[in-house]
């Protein structure tokens, strides 16, 4: 985002902040349903699995490895570092995250893989390690979101406010 002094842009810029913080944190919501889900799948392995649920949870997954990622590391991300100063504690916070999304960008592409075998009915090789992959990654996914939520839109809304009111 483009730096000014004049008032109006100052107040632009925290005020779409503001607005994408409303999207991501719903965001968050849809997403913790989707662990449920998953959760839901994973118990009812290898005999009981709807599948109606399984392709619930291949098209969340393939819209949230779309948009909801690339929307917190081109659009907030950068945001926040811009209004904090490129702090550093927070530049290596976010890094992290981001890491962590491409580790469940990979896991959620096995997750797709297999919730495919299971929705065509095709026999697991091995339901063990399928219930394995499925809580790997809705445990991964709820950490992720629950530290984003506890911390890093807590920060985000701060540095919003902050810079709102000419701070
Ligand atoms: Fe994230
Ligand atoms: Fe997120």
């Amino acid at each position: 985002m483009a730096k000014s002094d004049s008032g109006s842009d100052r107040q632009s810029g925290p005020t779409n902040l503001r607005t994408l913080l409303t999207r991501l944190a719903k965001d968050h919501q849809d997403h913790l349903k989707l662990c449920n889900l998953l959760e839901e799948i994973a118990d009812s392995l290898p005999h009981e699995v709807d599948k109606s649920k399984c392709q619930t949870a291949i098209n969340a997954l393939i819209q949230r490895g779309q948009v909801h990622h690339a929307l917190e590391e081109t659009v907030l991300f950068p945001q926040m570092l811009a209004l904090a100063g490129n702090d550093q504690d927070l530049r290596s916070t976010l890094s992290r995250l981001i890491d962590e999304h491409r580790t469940d960008e990979g896991h959620s592409d096995e997750v797709i893989e297999l919730l495919g075998t299971l929705f065509a009915n095709k026999r697991l090789e091995n339901a063990e390690a399928a219930g394995y992959l499925l809580r790997g990654l809705f445990e991964g996914l709820r950490r992720h979101i629950a530290f984003e939520n506890e911390h890093v839109l807590p920060k985000a809304r701060e540095l919003a406010a902050g810079s709102a009111s000419g701070v």
